[in-house]
């Protein structure tokens, strides 16, 4: 039995659909059924179920309201983190935890490993990595910690739903084209949380984005090309056009060491996920939007 902490939230939908297809059960739980800002409701939910795998997938995912909000924040980034590996513990079962790129300084030129020094630039990642310190605190030897980045899917809010949206509307978009980063289709990442599982890959830290890389000017043009959408649309500008409250990394690629060690594949290319995610895209916002 899998338990889905988040489980309504945009990675927490596409694990459902994962375990679904793999004949697993699970029980998927959202914020209503159990808040993991609070420490006795995480660890009586969990004794209940006795789940053998956990995924952590609950958190505080607005990264520039938290610069106003770090507290906020931080009691469901890092000290729900820490409650969900203490009932993980408790109850032996594995924990998967999600973290983010964001832990990093972006400062990199080259993909960075999973063990490279931490040094998060925003109130979001100095709370992810809090998290990240409290479940290698409570429960290094049973525990993944899957960095991922820039995620979409045709569930939630996010990127390539918003890009989609202008695409199929015929809207111009000027982009920024000078922070690098992974698109990263939540169902291959949830995928792959399914195959590390089951392959029983040691605990340890894994980055969980898809390969190759991309600035958000190149992901937009992606979906304007897949979506037969007029390319000159499309504008590359600085970030400095778009300032954010938050500061995000300049560069964060992440590299797969540790998922090639535990004798698994890393994410497809970031170009080929897209291609197979956008018809989903496309429909759902024909269907919902009538675009
Ligand atoms: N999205 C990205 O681009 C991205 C990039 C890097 C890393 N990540 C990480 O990937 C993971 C999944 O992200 P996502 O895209 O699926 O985010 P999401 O769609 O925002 O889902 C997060 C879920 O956590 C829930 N949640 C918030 N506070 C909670 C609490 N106190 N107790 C229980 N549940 C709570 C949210 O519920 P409400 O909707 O009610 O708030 C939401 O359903 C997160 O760990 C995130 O940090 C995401």
């Amino acid at each position: 039995m899998w338990l889905i902490l988040g489980g309504e939230g945009q990675l927490g939908r596409c694990l459902q659909q994962a375990l679904l297809a793999r004949d697993l059960n699970f029980v998927a739980a959202g914020r209503n059924e159990v808040d993991i800002t609070h420490k006795d409701e995480v660890s009586n939910f969990v004794q209940q179920v006795s789940p053998s795998v956990i995924v952590n997938a609950a958190a505080w995912t607005a990264v520039d309201a938290a610069e106003d909000n770090e507290e906020a924040a931080y009691a469901v980034n890092a000290l729900g983190a820490a409650h969900v590996a203490y009932a993980a513990h408790l109850a032996k079962s594995q924990l998967v935890h999600v973290s983010t790129d964001y832990v990093f300084s972006g400062t990199a030129q080259s993909p960075i490993s999973e063990d490279a020094p931490c040094a998060p630039v925003s109130a979001y990642g100095r709370t992810k990595l809090a998290g990240e310190e409290a479940v290698r605190t409570h429960y290094a030897d049973g525990s993944l910690i899957v960095r991922t980045a820039w995620l979409y899917s045709s569930l939630g809010a996010n990127f390539a739903l918003t890009m989609a949206r202008r695409a199929l509307t015929h809207q111009p978009v000027r982009v920024v084209n000078d922070q690098f980063g992974q698109p990263t289709f939540a169902h291959d990442l949830a995928e792959h949380i399914a195959q590390l599982v089951h392959h029983k890959a040691p605990s340890g830290t894994y980055h969980g984005t898809n390969a190759g890389h991309a600035t958000w000017y190149e992901f937009a043009r992606e979906i304007y090309d897949l979506l037969k959408c007029d390319l000159d649309l499309v504008t590359p500008v600085p970030g400095t056009e778009y300032p954010t409250r938050a500061t995000r990394p300049s560069y964060s690629v992440l590299g797969h060491e540790r998922t090639h060690a535990a004798g698994l594949n890393e994410l497809r290319d970031w170009k080929v996920a897209l291609a197979d995610a956008m018809p989903a895209i496309a429909q759902k916002l024909k269907m919902e939007e009538n675009l």
